[in-house]
């Protein structure tokens, strides 16, 4: 899979040829069972060390993998090493289960005048990730799809960064920290 252009572009090719949204929205997760989309997902949730074995064994690296990342649980490390490797990085939790009440993210849906979900998508989008936002409500699966006529400045992308609070924001268990 080529990733040296990721950009807010929607989709990806993966090495099959089969094109994967960067917005992946979780139902593509149910419906495009084409095999290479499903392998790649497959082999993601993993830590640095569980990567290393697939390296150092110098097995084929998955090319995407699927972490809880949002602005509180921001897992760097793990995100520079996939980064490091073309490795695509997709956000699970990406709207922290709905916890969206922080007072940055709130300031920041009213300054953009749009949901608190959009500001957390386009933080994902921005840093290149690939988020996986779910709902129950088509409106919202609609709405949390419509992203691409604003942008997060500089300031506010910095702002939602320092939101950051490691292990400690994550809101499920991390199963990166797994032996
Ligand atoms: N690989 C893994 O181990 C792993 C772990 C966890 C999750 N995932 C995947 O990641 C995806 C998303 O994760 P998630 O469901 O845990 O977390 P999420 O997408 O961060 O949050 C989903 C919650 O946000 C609410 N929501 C969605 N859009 C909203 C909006 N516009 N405004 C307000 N609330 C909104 C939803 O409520 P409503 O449904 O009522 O709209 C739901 O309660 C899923 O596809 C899941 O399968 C993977």
């Amino acid at each position: 899979m080529s990733t040296s252009a990721l950009s807010l572009a929607s989709t990806v090719r993966l090495s099959s040829g089969c094109m994967m949204p960067l917005l992946g929205l979780g139902v593509y997760q149910n419906y495009h069972t084409a095999g290479s989309v499903v392998d790649a997902l497959a082999a993601g949730y993993s830590g640095i060390h569980h990567l290393e074995e697939i390296e150092n064994a110098a097995l084929e690296l998955p090319s995407v993998n699927q972490i809880e990342l949002h602005p509180f649980c921001q897992q760097k490390p793990i995100v520079a090493w996939c980064r490091a490797r073309n490795i695509v990085v997709q956000a699970y939790c990406p709207l922290i289960r709905g916890r969206m009440d922080h007072p940055t993210i709130v300031a920041l849906a009213k300054k953009y005048n749009r949901d608190p979900a959009h500001i957390l998508l386009r933080w994902s989008l921005q840093h290149g990730f690939s988020p996986l936002p779910k709902s129950e409500h088509k409106e919202r699966i609609i709405s949390n799809a419509n992203l691409y006529d604003f942008e997060l400045d500089g300031d506010d992308m910095a702002a939602l960064d320092a939101l950051d609070k490691g292990d400690e924001g994550a809101i499920q268990w991390n199963p990166i920290h797994v032996p």
